[in-house]
């Protein structure tokens, strides 16, 4: 098997304290050695490999975990976020638009449309991405959007409960029971995850309890949509039913960060989503002091955060919500592997897979230091550069 040696990297973020320097484990004038798409050691400069990349003192850093996104859709809402910009307030009402053109496209131009995405989100430096159903609320459409994204990642994640279709209307309940048997039928063979939209024109806790109840029996893992657009029972339900992450987390009050502390859960933060709807940003700052785990993702989705930047998430994070570059860097690499409930990817330590990213800078605090800037100079993804 061929080796190669990513050297001369002027500021290597391993996000292992035992490898180096601080909370980042930092190393400088670093080498990575790579083989068979996983790291096999990680030292100083020169380290020996069939192979080299020259990082030319750069600074290279763990790719990007994506813990929360809605990839596979069809439509725009240009206009609706245009409307929001002029006042309007954010409903979860917006989600049947992008439900009605996803159901009317085919397979293949799902397939499509997600690969664009998807290509785009890695040249962001997103190595790893998770991918939510939510817009085929059918039988049929969640199925099959499962199947789309199951072409992308292993981290997949059934979302029927994410509004009432409009032939339910009026009958939640009927609703639920049907995503809790005949859609979860055909969703959980396709699915790690289930999801809800915990929310006031969603699905109320004991709703979101069921789903969550009958993904578990069906053996997915569990996450929730919490605490978006404003104060509720998600924060508080995702820690009662040991979600591996609450997402959102843009209202919390202090019971809800008590029980985030006391948990297993990974509060994960959404950044670009309260910059798309005006949102409040959550104080992350009072999470992480009270001893939380937290995470940052993009939540690329039509309606509420039609970005794949993480970049972007980060310097959200550190500017408006309290987090330090260090704190927002590991929340948006190795937090995000906590929310996926990995432990092969988000750092950069021998025997992790080989996710790199070499930055356009000496330092990762340029990505919040110099906004907006295309700093992502190249990308690893188990060992191959793309
Ligand atoms: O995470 N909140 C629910 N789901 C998405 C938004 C979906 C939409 O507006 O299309 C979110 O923000």
């Amino acid at each position: 098997m061929t080796s190669v040696v990513v050297d001369r990297i002027g500021l290597l973020v391993t996000n292992d304290p035992s490898l180096g320097e601080g909370a980042l484990g930092l190393v400088r004038d670093a080498a990575v050695v790579v083989e068979g798409g996983r790291i096999v050691a990680v030292g100083q400069s020169g380290l020996d490999a069939d192979e080299r990349i020259d990082a030319g003192g750069r600074c290279v850093v763990p790719g990007f975990v994506d813990s929360h996104t809605h990839l596979v859709f069809a439509g725009d809402r240009a206009d609706e976020f245009a409307a929001r910009m002029a006042g309007r307030a954010y409903e979860a009402g917006g989600i049947r638009v992008s439900v009605a053109a996803t159901r009317a496209a085919s397979s293949a131009e799902l397939t499509a449309l997600t690969a664009g995405r998807r290509a785009e989100s890695r040249r962001a430096g997103i190595t790893t991405v998770e991918i939510k159903s939510g817009y085929g609320l059918d039988v049929e459409h969640e199925a099959r959007c499962l199947q789309v994204a199951s072409g992308f990642t292993g981290d997949t994640t059934f979302l029927g409960a994410h509004v009432v279709p409009p032939e339910f209307d009026g009958r939640t309940d009927d609703y639920v029971h049907h995503v809790c048997t005949d859609m979860l039928a055909a969703a959980s063979p396709h699915a790690r995850w289930i999801d809800a939209f915990c929310e006031v024109g969603a699905f109320d806790a004991d709703q979101c309890r069921a789903v969550l109840a009958a993904g578990h029996a069906a053996g997915l893992g569990l996450r929730l949509h919490a605490n978006q657009l404003g104060h509720g029972p998600g924060v508080q339900l995702a820690v009662e039913m040991g979600c591996a992450s609450a997402d959102h987390c843009t209202y919390l009050s202090d019971a809800d960060i008590d029980a985030l502390a006391g948990s297993d859960t990974v509060a994960t933060f959404l950044p670009a989503t309260d910059f798309s709807t005006r949102q409040p940003y959550p104080d992350a700052r009072r999470v992480v002091d009270a001893g939380a785990a937290i995470a940052i993702a993009t939540n690329c989705n039509p309606g509420s955060s039609y970005t794949t930047s993480m970049s972007f998430c980060i310097a959200l994070a550190v500017r408006d919500m309290r987090l330090t570059p260090e704190e927002a860097l590991a929340a948006a690499t190795v937090g995000g592997a906590a929310a996926l409930r990995r432990t092969d990817i988000g750092a950069i330590a021998p025997g992790m897979r080989a996710d790199l990213v070499e930055l356009d800078a000496p330092s990762y605090t340029h990505l919040v230091y110099r906004p907006g800037m295309p700093l992502i100079r190249r990308v690893m993804e188990a060992g191959v550069l793309v």
